[in-house]
């Protein structure tokens, strides 16, 4: 496995794979891996002749107060992991490389960036959308996998490529759990034993919509008061935001008559947690 440095030897490296007439899948991450980016490489194997992972703390993402700084960096560890899986070549750059003295060009991210993450994190979505395009341009590739845990994201790399005409096709894969539900997630590291327990707590009120649904409550403000009482009932200490959605628009729903989404960013502590799970609404009331 390669481990590739400069902007220019990752862009030749795939781009001699593509031209070989080969099938190049790309998984975009900030490193700290575990087994759901591990997930992203595993399917991009199964579907590509050749598979190329990216490992970069983009600051352009983070806000001022973010866990920058912090973020776990583990390139050892990750390279290990992605050996043994057999991946063609990691790309690690530094900022210098990505955003040199005088850089200035950034992407407007889609509206669909604008709600949730986007009010929460101003220009989160900017400097997420900036990072992945440049990604894309250095490495040409087939298709790129990405996990429906970060399910906003998703839609923002999504839109983007269809609206600007990136010929690469977007993969996206379930979001793998530990066994207890809680998602996997490079911040879960942050977590005290104590916090790990209340972390659960996005999952216990992610089920508790879903189960509300079955039992027949289709209003999406009963739906998103439920998720918040069992929020801060299990240990949540902050919520930003937990709604009914449509999975498409992230609009919020007032009537659950469609498949929807369930989002919720909550705090544990001082670590910031997401998740989702999607919703499918009850079937109509049987005739008498
Ligand atoms: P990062 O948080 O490292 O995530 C990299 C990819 O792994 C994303 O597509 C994310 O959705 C996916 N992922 C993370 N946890 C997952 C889980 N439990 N199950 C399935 N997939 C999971 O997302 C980013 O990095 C960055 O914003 C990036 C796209 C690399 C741009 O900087």
């Amino acid at each position: 496995m390669k481990v590739l440095h400069s902007c220019h030897e990752a862009f030749a490296h795939a781009h001699h794979v593509r031209l070989e007439g080969q099938r190049l899948g790309f998984v975009p991450t900030m490193g700290a891996l575990h087994e759901g980016h591990l997930a992203l490489v595993r399917r991009s194997k199964e579907e590509c002749d050749a598979t190329a992972v990216s490992i970069f703390v983009n600051p352009t993402q983070f806000g001022p107060g973010e866990d920058y700084q912090q973020y776990p960096r583990t390139l050892e560890q990750d390279c290990q992991g992605l050996r043994d899986l057999g991946v063609d070549f990691v790309f690690v750059p530094t900022a210098q490389d990505l955003y040199p003295v005088g850089f200035s060009t950034y992407v407007h991210p889609p509206r669909v960036a604008e709600p949730l993450e986007g009010k929460f994190r101003p220009g989160h979505f900017r400097g997420v959308a900036t990072v992945v395009l440049k990604l894309f341009h250095i490495i040409p590739a087939t298709a790129a996998y990405f996990g429906r845990k970060d399910y906003q994201q998703l839609l923002v790399i999504r839109r983007m490529v269809e609206d600007l005409n990136v010929p690469i096709r977007i993969v996206d894969c379930p979001t793998v759990r530990e066994a207890d539900g809680l998602a996997m997630s490079s911040r879960n590291r942050y977590l005290s034993p104590q916090q790990r327990q209340a972390a659960l707590c996005l999952w216990k009120a992610l089920n508790a919509a879903r189960e509300r649904l079955a039992s027949g409550e289709r209003e999406g403000a009963a739906l998103q008061r439920h998720m918040l009482d069992v929020l801060y009932d299990q240990g949540a200490d902050r919520v930003d935001y937990a709604v009914v959605a449509d999975p498409d628009t992230l609009e919020p729903l007032q009537e659950v008559d469609r498949t929807a989404i369930a989002l919720i960013a909550a705090h544990v502590g001082k670590t910031r947690l997401i998740d989702n799970l999607l919703l499918e609404p009850s079937p109509p009331d049987e005739p008498n």
